[in-house]
């Protein structure tokens, strides 16, 4: 027989005489000849309520059904006298697929904190909260495609495995085959797997750049890795970056591009998930329709470095770092500026050179780069992107400059050598596009299975 989904079921436009449902049971409740089973199946928030009675085919098993234990029903759809639901299913036959000891099964309480659903990884999604916030995870990688796909972006799948560490976005994680206490050196790696280092990717844009310069639009959607020893709420050592990247496009298209990407995933999930973002509202943070609407309304507000410098050396509020020109913006900053200052998502542009990577657009200034990063409030930093250095004298003379070894930029530098143009892209961490759209703060639990400093379990 078909099984329906509960979310199918709850849509239906009458009764049914017969319909089959599996799913596991969040709740038992016993009365006098007869039980209600709430089940869900995780294709929506809602469960459904399943009301056996003593007749019913299997009812003599109801004892095993307990919290986390999955069933198989059968029986009718009816409209339910229940507030809240539409319909019930009066079963005919229940059948237990796999138990669930009572005296060990976790979650059993209405509520845990997120610490300890992070120690059970593996069984959190079946809470209403991370069943809910992997929908909307599904949601936002779907839109994000979607998004690509109506502007006519070309999906490229850039590499994971990598011999490049040109990217200098952060300390990288090596891959070898070589054993453990193998001596190290050059000697020893001809002996290694590609006969030469090798890491995980920090990004995709190097690689992503030649594609630009050929197909015109591409984006890249995949996990990078970085090893950065920050135990913070927004890093994670593995996580997915969303990375176009534009021909003939300067810092102003990138910069358009990024603040429509934010808006179209916001209103892709606003649309077709509000039971699931209404969870967060209600419990995570009550401000979130609120932000969520202004975000995908009201136009970004954009600053030059300089003067978003000059905000916070004029903020009446005490930062552990002191904002100067030329230094990194912090974290405490970044929110600072969209939370208290501007209280809306920023797009912060023309960073010194020198904080930024070798690859950026030189401004006319000569201090300056075309780079851009897209700050928004509780997060800070969600989007980080630039104009690309498309002048080939300017590329090796910023390499020679910062000392960087020019032999393994030679075919980055071929893209300048021969019908170089200008071009623009970004790096959005998926990760933090999910927390900004459920008001989670911790990046631990919008992964599935987390891997962060000091942290890797399954
Ligand atoms: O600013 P980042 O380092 O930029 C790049 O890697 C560029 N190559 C992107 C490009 O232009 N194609 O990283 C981009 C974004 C950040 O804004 C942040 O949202 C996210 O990636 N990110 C992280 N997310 C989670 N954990 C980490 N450790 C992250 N590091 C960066
Ligand atoms: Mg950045």
């Amino acid at each position: 027989m078909k099984r329906w989904t509960i979310s199918s079921l709850l849509a239906a436009e009458g009764p049914r005489d017969e319909v089959a449902l599996k799913g596991w049971v969040r709740t038992r409740r016993d009365a006098k000849g007869f039980s209600f089973l709430e089940v869900n199946d995780g294709s929506c928030l809602a469960n459904i309520q399943v009301v056996v009675d003593a007749s019913a085919e299997g009812a003599d098993r109801l004892r095993d059904m307990g919290a986390g234990a999955a069933v198989s029903v059968v029986g009718g759809l009816v409209p339910s006298p229940g507030k809240g639901q539409s319909w019930e299913v009066r079963a005919a036959k229940v059948e237990l697929v796999g138990g669930s000891d009572q005296e060990t099964y976790p979650l059993q309480k209405k509520r845990h904190s997120d610490e300890f659903l992070r120690s059970i990884a593996h069984l959190r999604p079946r809470t209403n909260k991370y069943g809910a916030l992997f929908r909307i995870r599904s949601e936002l990688a779907l839109a994000v495609h979607e998004f690509f796909r109506e502007r006519g972006f070309v999906y490229l799948h850039t590499p994971i495995l990598t011999g490049s560490d040109c990217e200098g976005a952060g300390e990288m994680f090596r891959v070898t085959t070589l054993a453990p206490g193998a001596p190290a050196g050059s000697e020893a790696e001809k002996s290694d797997f590609f006969g030469r280092p090798a890491q995980l990717t920090v990004s995709g844009q190097l690689t992503a750049e030649p594609f630009a310069l050929a197909l015109g639009d591409v984006y890249t959607f995949g996990p990078t890795f970085r090893a950065e020893p920050s135990d913070t709420a927004r890093h994670a050592a593995e996580f997915w970056m969303v990375e176009p990247e534009m021909a003939f496009a300067d810092l102003e298209d990138d910069m358009n591009l990024g603040e429509d990407l934010l808006k179209h995933c916001v209103r892709a999930v606003m649309e077709r998930r509000p039971a699931d973002l209404e969870l967060f509202a209600k419990w995570v943070d009550p401000t979130l329709m609120a932000t969520l609407e202004k975000l995908a309304v009201e136009s970004f507000v954009r600053v030059p470095y300089g003067e978003a410098v000059d905000i916070l050396s004029k903020a009446s509020k005490p930062f552990e770092y002191q904002p100067a020109f030329g230094k990194d913006i912090q974290t405490e900053h970044e929110r600072y500026l969209a939370e208290n200052h501007f209280k809306k998502p920023v797009i912060v542009y023309d960073y010194p050179k020198d904080i930024k990577a070798f690859y950026m657009r030189q401004n006319q200034d000569g201090v300056t780069v075309a780079a851009m990063d897209v700050l928004v409030p509780r997060i800070g930093e969600i989007i980080g992107g630039s104009a690309r250095e498309e002048r080939l004298e300017r590329l090796q003379a910023r390499i020679a400059e910062l000392g960087l070894p020019m032999e393994g930029y030679d075919w980055y530098l071929d893209t300048r050598r021969y019908g170089t143009a200008p071009h623009a892209g970004f790096g959005l961490g998926f990760e933090r596009l999910v927390m900004l759209v459920t008001g989670v703060t911790n990046i631990r639990d919008v992964i599935a299975f987390p891997r962060t400093y000091k942290h890797l379990e399954y």
